[in-house]
């Protein structure tokens, strides 16, 4: 085989809870994530090194150095298959950069499903999730999918069952927001107020909203700790989610660590109005109409 393609999707936090600071700089979650309808491709050719090229939307943005996951990923997958293989890997991005849609965790999981195709080793999904999990906290849900709780930082995943498609709108902010710079800002408000840290808890009513597929109920207790700090670092998203509400969202939230902004709407016609309607009056300068849930890195 000379060359494979995996389509990799994005995801959107339901509920992201956020425990106290552990000692190893990470938190403990409560993290229920949704796999969207917005896809990065991932191409591997033969190759005798590994190399990483970007094309599409958000391209420049992306490096293309050591800091790239998804080299990262094929790296650690030679490495665990104990081989020097190489692969060219070509990524075509439609997923926000820094957007907090799990963009590069993405792309790292879709290196891990092409290159093991490419490469022909043929190791089982279990082998992946442990590689995915060293990669980074939503490498394993990128190669999951659907919908799913992760536990401990975020790696630890239980699939949840949907009752049905929810839809949904993401607006996309100019450039991105490093994760670990929102994870600070959230510890710095939190010991601002000096108000104690709960253990991160599953919301049960978000369970039953999601398995009986009610939207309205799903809007309802949409929830991310990480919303307060996203919007400290960038205070004009409150107007976007604002704007979003008054278009008939049944919920907005930032998505992840932002700054992708991310509404909840009635149904497919509803996600297309106000997609347009967010960017005819100027509260997002672009607005993607998606659904989930949809599957985890899968080839193409
Ligand atoms: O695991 P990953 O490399 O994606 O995490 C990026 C950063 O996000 C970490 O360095 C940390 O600052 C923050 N993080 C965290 N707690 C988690 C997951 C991520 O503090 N559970």
């Amino acid at each position: 085989m000379s060359s494979v393609t995996v389509r990799v999707p994005a995801k959107v936090n339901v509920q992201l809870s956020v425990g106290p600071l552990r000692e190893d700089g990470y938190h403990d979650l409560v993290n229920v994530f949704h796999a969207v309808s917005i896809f990065d491709r991932v191409e591997a050719k033969e190759s005798d090194a590994i190399t990483v090229a970007v094309e599409g939307k958000w391209a420049d943005q992306v490096p293309v150095d050591d800091g790239n996951l998804a080299i990262r990923a094929a790296r650690a997958l030679a490495k665990h298959a104990g081989r020097s293989y190489g692969a060219d890997l070509v990524i075509h991005k439609e997923i926000p950069v820094a957007g907090g849609m799990a963009g590069g965790s993405a792309d790292a999981a879709g290196a891990l499903v092409a290159c093991n195709e490419l490469w022909g080793l043929g190791l089982p999904f279990e082998d992946l999730m442990e590689i995915a999990g060293d990669l980074g906290s939503d490498v394993p849900f990128s190669l999951l999918g659907g919908t799913a709780v992760g536990t401990g930082r975020g790696e630890e995943l239980s699939e949840l069952p949907t009752g049905g498609t929810f839809h949904w709108v993401f607006a996309p902010a100019e450039g991105g927001l490093p994760t670990p710079s929102v994870y600070a800002e959230c510890d710095r408000l939190r010991k601002e107020s000096d108000a104690e840290v709960p253990w991160p808890e599953l919301n049960e009513r978000l369970i039953e909203a999601l398995s009986t597929g009610d939207a309205y109920a799903l809007g309802s207790y949409l929830s991310n700790d990480l919303q307060d700090a996203a919007l400290a670092l960038r205070p004009e998203l409150a107007t976007t989610l604002d704007a979003g509400r008054q278009h008939g969202a049944l919920g907005a939230i930032v998505s992840g660590s932002g700054p992708t902004c991310a509404f909840l709407a009635i149904d497919a016609t509803h996600a297309r109005d106000l997609a347009a309607s967010l960017t005819a009056t100027g509260a997002a300068t672009s607005a993607m109409a998606a659904h989930g849930p949809v599957p985890g890195a899968t080839l193409a």
